[in-house]
């Protein structure tokens, strides 16, 4: 347990700064959920019982080169996640399901879209393909020898054919709601239904950039609303919802806030200080919030104030090799 990051995060005293082992979360072989693990989620996944948890919605590392991982030849790369997968798939229910979000690697200037290296392990491993989620974005690398990538892309398998689905909480509004029948025994009936409808596989949900008003330090943060959408479609109040890789914990927030349970494995200790921050509805010094449901209530939406042991605005110097968000090109 190391906090050597260069910008503190002080917990206050009614935080415990201690994370919990794998024997406080895991107690004669039941599950002791709402809480996150500080160490490497292998170990946590190995510990948990066989169908144990309803929903996974996780980011792992892109293999990029950011601060927290290594970058690792390709196969290496996949083979340690192959590991997880398998695990995952033996701690889901049999209804239950994996979002795996993902985005693109570039090597010797070749462009290797993530997920389309991982899909053949999951089909391997036994999941069933659901959706392949497009997730766009609107800033990024500029290309100088191809066009700018401008999307990144979300798995969603199941373990069984019977998986749970529900897509009611989801909905989004109907781009013609008032539209109606002109034939039929239907006629002059509004033919969309008055819910919404279903909002499809392109989600186009903002990302957390700088700025942001949900921005940690963390620096590849996922946004609560594409959680929220995997979450509510795939599991029921009380359910268990994990993230193996739960970075500053936006998965266990929207369970929490959600009514979910949930459990994550977080090797950084300074991301686990502020998964605990969050999860607590702590407020800052300026008396905002990172959990964005808390932002929303408190009506600071709007606030350029906003913000949680924000990483610095000036981003840092690259390691030999490493890119950061200052870098303009991808190649
Ligand atoms: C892409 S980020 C996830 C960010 C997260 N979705 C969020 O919204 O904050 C991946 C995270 O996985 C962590 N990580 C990498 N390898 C890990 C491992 N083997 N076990 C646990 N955490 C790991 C990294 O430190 C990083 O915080």
């Amino acid at each position: 347990m190391t906090d050597d990051d260069e910008v503190p995060v002080p917990l206050p005293d009614e935080i415990d700064s201690e994370p919990p082992s794998i024997e406080e979360i895991v107690v004669d072989g039941e599950v002791e959920p709402d809480q996150i693990y500080n160490g490497d989620c292998l170990e946590l996944l190995k510990a948990l019982p066989d169908g144990s948890v309803q929903s996974i919605i996780t980011s792992p590392p892109y293999n990029i080169g950011k601060s927290y991982e290594t970058n690792s030849p390709m196969e290496e790369y996949l083979e340690e996640h192959r590991k997880v997968i398998e695990e995952c798939y033996r701690v889901l229910t049999d209804e239950g399901s994996i979002f795996w979000q993902v985005a693109v690697t570039t090597r010797d200037g070749h462009h290797y879209p993530l997920d389309v290296k991982f899909f053949p392990i999951f089909e391997e491993t036994g999941f069933v393909p659901r959706n392949r989620i497009i997730w766009p974005k609107s800033h990024g690398l500029h290309g100088r020898i191809r066009f700018s990538c401008r999307h990144e892309t979300m798995l969603w398998f199941t373990k069984t054919e019977d998986h749970y689905f529900n897509v009611d909480p989801v909905r989004i509004p109907q781009k013609w709601p008032n539209k109606k029948s002109y034939q039929g025994d239907n006629k002059g009936e509004v033919t969309s239904n008055p819910d919404g409808k279903n909002p499809g596989d392109v989600w186009d949900i903002g990302h957390v950039k700088w700025n942001h008003e949900e921005q940690t330090l963390h620096e590849a943060q996922f946004p609560e609303d594409l959680v929220e959408r995997a979450l509510l479609s795939t599991s029921r109040e009380g359910d268990l919802v994990l993230d193996p890789y739960a970075g500053s914990a936006t998965v266990p927030v929207v369970a929490q806030d959600n009514d979910r349970h949930f459990l994550g494995a977080e090797k950084e200790y300074k991301y686990w200080k502020i998964a605990q921050l969050r999860l607590a509805g702590v407020p800052d010094k300026n008396g905002n919030y990172a959990n964005l449901k808390l932002l929303r209530e408190a009506g600071r939406e709007n606030s350029s104030e906003y913000g949680y042991h924000r990483r610095p605005a000036e981003p840092q110097e690259a390691e030999e090799g490493q890119k950061t968000l200052a870098d303009l090109s991808e190649d």
